[in-house]
Parts: structure tokens; sequence; C-alpha cells
């Protein structure tokens, strides 16, 4: 099983969209796992049509299996999860071992993280294989990817494990209509250019309404979902060949 988790400190950057595509692409083809490690449960509202009786807290506790339901199965989010950020550190491993006992059972894993860097992001980092950041153009700033990419590193160090491979920046509620943004994306090609994911996700009303209606934006009619599925499933496919996930 390959695990990627999607993070960024900052909330509201599309991390959840991102995850909810990623679990209905990956299950055209693998056994997919995902996992909702925040407490708001937005994940969990959205692919609610799959979800295990599992909870993600339990992942904590103890290495824990959760039966696949189908292509696609989801430990469901409670507010139970802020309890893991108590002092106990060892539940970062726990959860590391909780996806290791789940690893002949998937193919992929995909992992939602909270809007910081507690306990939950430190063990989805701990369990990566690969990561993804989503980040806004809007609110870019050069320091808070900074911190992002040494915490990668800094979790790999802590518990001496190789490094996961960092997909990229990837630019996920990009507006092409806003002059500003179009500015600011060119900046960033400038100074992180290296960090950039091959791809955007552009501001497409499409994409909220995936996320109320639970379905993927290549179910849904209109050019504006037609541009959409064209443009994520290229991100995915990208992520996929990356990951050497295969078709
Ligand atoms: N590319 C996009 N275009 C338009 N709306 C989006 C896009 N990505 C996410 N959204 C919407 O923006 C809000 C925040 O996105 P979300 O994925 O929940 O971010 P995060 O998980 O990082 O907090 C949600 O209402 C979501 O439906
Ligand atoms: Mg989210």
């Amino acid at each position: 099983m390959k695990t990627l988790v999607v993070m960024n400190e900052k909330g509201g950057v599309g991390k959840t969209n991102i995850v909810a595509h990623a679990g209905w692409f990956f299950a055209e083809h693998h056994r997919t796992l995902v996992v909702d490690l925040d407490q708001q449960a937005n994940l969990s509202t959205t692919l609610g049509a799959y979800l295990s009786p599992v909870e993600t807290v339990d992942l904590f506790a103890e290495p824990t299996r959760v039966p696949p339901l189908g292509s696609l199965t989801v430990t469901r989010s409670t507010r139970e999860l802020l309890g893991v950020e108590g002092v106990d550190r060892a539940c970062i491993e726990v959860f590391r071992d909780s996806l290791k006992a789940n690893g002949d059972d998937y193919d992929v894993c995909v992992v939602d993280t909270p809007p910081a860097l507690t306990n939950r992001t430190f063990g989805a980092l701990l369990a990566a294989d690969a990561v993804i950041a989503p980040i806004g153009i809007n609110d870019y700033s050069i320091q808070g990817i900074a911190e992002l990419l040494r915490a990668i590193k800094g979790v790999s160090t802590h518990y001496g494990r190789p490094e996961p491979l960092f997909l990229g920046l990837l630019p996920s509620i990009y507006d092409r209509k806003s002059k500003r943004e179009r500015e600011l994306f060119e900046d960033l090609a400038g100074q992180a250019g290296k960090l950039l994911f091959p791809g955007v996700i552009a501001k497409r009303d499409a994409y909220a309404k995936a996320a109320s209606d639970g379905e993927p934006v290549w179910m849904m009619k209109g050019s504006g979902a037609r541009e959409a599925a064209t443009e994520i499933r290229g991100v995915f496919g990208t992520v996929s060949e990356r990951m050497g996930l295969g078709a």
C-alpha cells in the first residue's frame, strides 16, 4: 500500500477537495482507503457514501484494521480526534502501525490532514510515502512553505526514516481571472519553481458542488465540470505515475 498525505497547515486551501477527488479517482483502479484526520469532518460528509464503522480516532489507540467495504473505504472523523492532541506522542507511531496493518487490504491510502502541525499531521507524515501540499495563491507566504518542508523533514529525521517523496506545492483554488493571483503565481514560480507541482487546480464552482453533492466533477454535466475533470484527473495521473501506482 502506498500512502499519499495531503497537507498544509493552512485551512481553506483545497486539501479536502483534493482528497475526496483522489479517493474517487484511485478507487477506479485500486483498492483505496481514505483517512479523515480533520475533526471538522468535511471529508467524511462528502464521502459519506463510503464510510467505515471504524473511526479515525481508533487508529491512534492501537493498530487497527479497516475492513474494506468496496473499492473505496473511508474512516470517519469525530470530535474525539482532538483527544490525540494531548501530550502523549506514542499515538503517532500507533497511527503509522495502523496504516501498516492495512497494507495487504489496500493498494492506496489517501490521508486528509487538519490545518495544524500537531500529532495527527505528524502521524500522517510518519506513514507517508508521498506528500502533496495544496496552497492558496492569495495568501502565499514563503514562511509558511518553509515551515511545511521543515515539518516533513523533521518527522523523518526524528523517527529515523527516509523522507517521503515530496510531490510539490499545488495551487488549488487558483483564480486565473484575477490579475493579482496571476502575478503572485508568477512570483511563486520564480522563487520556488522547483517546489511547484506540474499542474494547478483552478477556482471553479464545480468543485464546491462536488463537495456538497458527494460526487466527483467527472460525474457532472456542463462545460465547467468537464474542464475541472480534465484538470484534476491530469493532476492525479501525474501523482499516480510519480508514486509508481500504475494505471
Ligand atoms: N478549486 C476550487 N474551486 C472552488 N472552490 C473550491 C476549490 N477547492 C475547494 N473549494 C471550496 O473551498 C472551500 C475550502 O476547500 P477545502 O477543500 O475544504 O479546503 P481545506 O481542506 O484546505 O480547508 C470548500 O468550500 C470547497 O468546496
Ligand atoms: Mg479540509
